[in-house]
């Protein structure tokens, strides 16, 4: 069997990596239009971190594994066809800010239907709005090709930084096809077929088309939920004198609300949270369902709310002015164990702060210092360690969890400081007595 993946992203690669790996023999392509990504993905530097990619990669490049630029000719060799592109949040036009664009998806469609001849499964992997086989399908119909093709959804719950161990050990695999066809049941098997490889067949979902794009929408929907109704808490607990963390915990031992997914913070982050949302609430205004798309638009308003109401705890402690402060930012990233910084809470902290006309300087062991001066400003300064960051600095502000800022010397980073010296722990994981007990004006979230 051959596979090819159009889109050589955070999904497509550790993805097919996956596959190479646990089906030797399966010919796997991952091809894209991007040079300098494929020129990447086939040199030591992988355009992406992702603990234990390296690895696999190295194993299986070049064996049964592919990165290739040539599109067109990995399409018309495959059996099955991964469309794994990228799908931000509309920009312009009908939709705008809320809609996915849907550009790549359908160009990718198109590229499929003017290059094969013959029965391809093709399965959207990129998080598409509900109903985008259909516009696959219409494409492909165009063309005059429609029963060539077999549409099916498999989308993808990995997380960032931990992707090959949800890759290899997924809660389950989901998969959505028509199985009221011959030819659907067949592809339906097919797929299931790649994934059983390695995932007990009992952890491999079938499901319709529609149930199984949704599906996506929710499961993110529900986990940025939890995140949001923490954060929301973590407001009541400071005004309260109550601890959040403790708050998580307590409620986290009922077995009905189970404990992850309660970790207070300065606001989700990522590709996904905030764009499967906006489709969500999109497509409940399409579907007349106001209220509905109101409730699961709050959900995006108090992430809005924790990152103003951080800052806005940061310019106050500050006594109200940050002109000429010099404010050390560690982390810039999303999330720990990634150099993702898509819709990342640093992003719009610092952007404010700089208004405030803060002087900010970045340490993130994996974020490039280009892309943090693009998505702030170019006078802010980017260090090459934590201690260089903090050294003069008014004030420190942990936005990524990342694990080295647990075991930083915080007595080392005091001294180097302008005092009297603030810290702020936008991620809950410094312990702030201690903190204390140095010297530090130490604030965490949804603590008193
Ligand atoms: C998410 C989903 O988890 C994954 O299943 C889906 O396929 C893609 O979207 P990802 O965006 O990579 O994955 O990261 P995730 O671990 O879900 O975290 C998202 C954001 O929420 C991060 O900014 C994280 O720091 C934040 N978060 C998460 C919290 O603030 N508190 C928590 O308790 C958990
Ligand atoms: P994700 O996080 O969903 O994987 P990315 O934006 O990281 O998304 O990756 C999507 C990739 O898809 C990009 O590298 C982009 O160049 C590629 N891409 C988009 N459209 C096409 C296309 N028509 N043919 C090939 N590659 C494409």
């Amino acid at each position: 069997m051959k596979i090819c993946c159009i889109g050589a992203g955070y999904v497509g690669g550790p993805t097919m990596a996956m596959i190479a790996k646990k089906c030797h023999d399966i010919e796997v392509a991952v091809v894209d239009l991007n040079e300098e990504r494929i020129a990447a993905w086939n040199s030591p530097n992988l355009p992406i971190y992702e603990p234990g990619l390296q690895e696999i990669v190295e194993e299986r490049r070049d064996k049964n594994l592919f990165f290739s630029t040539e599109v067109k000719k990995y399409i018309k060799d495959a059996d099955v066809i991964f469309i794994s592109v990228g799908t931000p949040t509309k920009s312009y036009g009908i939709g705008a800010g809320q809609a996915a664009e849907l550009g790549y998806v359908e160009g990718c469609a198109r590229m499929i239907a003017e290059v094969c001849d013959g029965p391809k499964i093709v399965i959207e992997k990129s998080t598409v709005p509900v109903r985008t086989a259909e516009v696959i399908q219409n494409v492909f119909d165009g063309y005059e090709k429609g029963d060539l093709f077999e549409i099916l959804s498999n989308p993808e719950f990995l997380a960032e930084g931990t992707a090959i161990s949800d890759l290899e050990n997924p809660d389950r695999v989901l998969i959505g096809g028509d199985s009221t066809t011959e030819a659907g049941k067949k592809a339906l098997e097919t797929v299931v077929g790649i994934y059983n490889n390695w995932v007990p067949r009992e952890n491999i979902i079938t499901t319709n088309v529609w149930s199984s794009e949704l599906s996506k929408l929710v499961a993110n929907a529900f986990l940025a939920q939890r995140v949001s109704s923490i954060n929301a808490i973590s407001a009541v607990c400071e005004a309260s004198g109550a601890d959040v963390d403790e708050v998580a915990n307590a409620i986290g031992k009922d077995s009905r609300i189970g404990p992850k997914f309660l970790k207070s913070s300065v606001g989700f982050g990522g590709s996904c949270f905030q764009k499967d949302i906006l489709n969500l609430v999109y497509l409940c205004e399409h579907f007349g369902l106001a209220d509905v798309a109101e409730y699961w638009r709050q959900v995006i308003k108090i992430n809005e709310y924790q990152r103003k109401r951080f800052t806005r705890k940061v310019i106050h402690s500050l006594y109200n002015t940050l002109q000429g402060k010099r404010i050390a930012v560690l982390g810039f990233a999303f999330k720990k164990d990634t150099d993702d910084t898509r819709e990342s809470a640093a992003i719009y902290i610092c952007r404010d702060l700089i208004e405030e006309g803060a002087d900010i300087v970045v340490y993130d062991p994996q974020v490039d210092a280009e892309e943090i001066k693009g998505l702030t400003s170019e006078k802010v300064e980017v260090a090459s360690s934590a201690a260089e960051a903090v050294a003069g600095a008014h004030a420190v502000l942990v936005l990524t969890e990342w694990d080295e800022f647990k075991d930083l010397d915080y007595s080392a980073l005091y001294e180097s400081m302008v005092k009297p010296a603030h810290i702020f722990d936008g991620r809950n994981i410094l312990d702030l007595a201690e903190l204390e007990k140095i010297g530090f004006n130490a604030f965490g979230i949804g603590k008193a």
